[in-house]
């Protein structure tokens, strides 16, 4: 990708992964001659067609990392599922046909791990998004999401578009939602931990504590979704994990947040409530393939692409919280 008067524009901009972008791009990763926009949703209302194009015509962006999305935990989800659907439905297919129509050289799409068929064979890899169903708790979002990559493959096969798409494992990091109610389980147990310190009462993990999760650091997702704007050239998607031996169970990330914020009394589970997916392991084994060539030309890809470690990630995504409690999304 040459640099010279690039305008990469990054829906949901404002949010956990678009502000972790922000921060990386400024932080060194920005090249001479181009410019980076971020966009909330106040900027345009994405579900809107000619709220998207009028954004696209005011800043004529040649590159766009897609992030705006309608986002939640395993309970907003549960709650909302024709919402997820249908919003995320009217975003993705906006901005995607908008990126056609003013000529944009490449867009980068964000799906999730959480999208994969329920019934499936471990590790899951990037062939099998569209398997089976997805998990009844979240398929509003998961239908969504997988038409990003039909669509993908549609605009490349009709109209020759280079539109692609990563596949992040739950993602946590400074500017996240931290709602107990709404948010993701990383930030929500942040939150619940600050809480139960606050109180001197007792600190809650929500279900058994026993489900397995591959947690990446919104800042390592951000350099590499940088990666994937400048080198990535396929339309298939591509998992952005950590590796599998990664994986830890809710018990075991609570108490890493537990020793972070410094809190030591006691821990209960609430068994109520549910423990959504067992497991999603997913493998990085693309993203890890050494540097080689196959017939559609050359393909860059990571084999040593140090992840930050969890527990300095934690650290630091919960002083982020502390430090901002007053303003962070809670
Ligand atoms: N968080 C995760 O664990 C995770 C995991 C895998 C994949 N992803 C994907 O990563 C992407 C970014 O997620 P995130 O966690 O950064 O989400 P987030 O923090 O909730 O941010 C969502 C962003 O989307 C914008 N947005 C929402 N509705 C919009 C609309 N109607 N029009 C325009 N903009 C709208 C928001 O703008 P305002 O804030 O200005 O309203 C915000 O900037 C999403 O596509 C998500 O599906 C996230």
């Amino acid at each position: 990708m040459s640099s010279e008067g690039d305008v990469i524009l990054v829906t949901g901009g404002t949010g956990l992964v678009g502000q972790a972008i922000k921060t990386v791009v400024e932080g060194g990763l920005k090249r001479p001659g181009e410019t980076w926009v971020y966009l909330s949703s106040k900027d345009a209302d994405l579900t809107d067609p000619a709220a998207t194009r009028a954004v696209f015509e005011r800043h004529r962006p040649t590159h766009v990392i897609h992030l705006a999305a309608m986002v939640g935990g395993l309970f907003r989800n549960l709650r909302y599922n024709c919402d997820f659907l249908r919003k995320n439905i009217l975003i993705n297919d906006n901005v995607l046909e908008t990126a056609h129509q003013l000529n944009v050289q490449k867009v980068v799409s964000c799906l999730s791990t959480c999208i994969f068929p329920d019934k499936t064979s471990y590790p899951i890899d990037e062939t099998m998004v569209h398997n089976g169903p997805p998990h009844p708790s979240n398929f509003g979002y998961s239908y969504a999401k997988r038409l990003v990559d039909v669509q993908n493959r549609a605009y490349h096969q009709q109209h020759g578009r280079c539109f692609t798409s990563v596949i992040p494992t739950n993602v946590f990091g400074p500017h996240d939602n931290f709602n107990v109610e709404d948010g993701h389980v990383l930030p929500g147990l942040i939150h619940k931990a600050y809480l139960a310190k606050q109180s001197d009462s007792p600190f809650v993990v929500w279900g058994t504590g026993k489900p397995l999760r591959q947690f990446i650091y919104s800042l390592d997702l951000a350099r590499l979704m940088v990666w994937a704007l400048r080198e990535y050239t396929e339309v298939d998607p591509i998992i952005l994990s950590v590796d599998e031996s990664a994986e830890v169970s809710i018990k075991d990330v609570s108490q890493q947040v537990l020793d972070a914020i410094g809190f030591q009394g006691p821990v209960v589970h609430d068994e109520t409530r549910a423990d959504g997916q067992f497991k999603k392991t997913a493998s990085n084994a693309k993203l890890r393939r050494s540097v080689g060539w196959d017939v559609e030309g050359v393909k860059w890809y990571l084999p040593d692409f140090q992840f930050t470690p969890l527990s300095q990630a934690v650290k630091e995504s919960v002083d982020w919280f502390v430090t901002n409690y007053e303003t962070a999304r809670k």
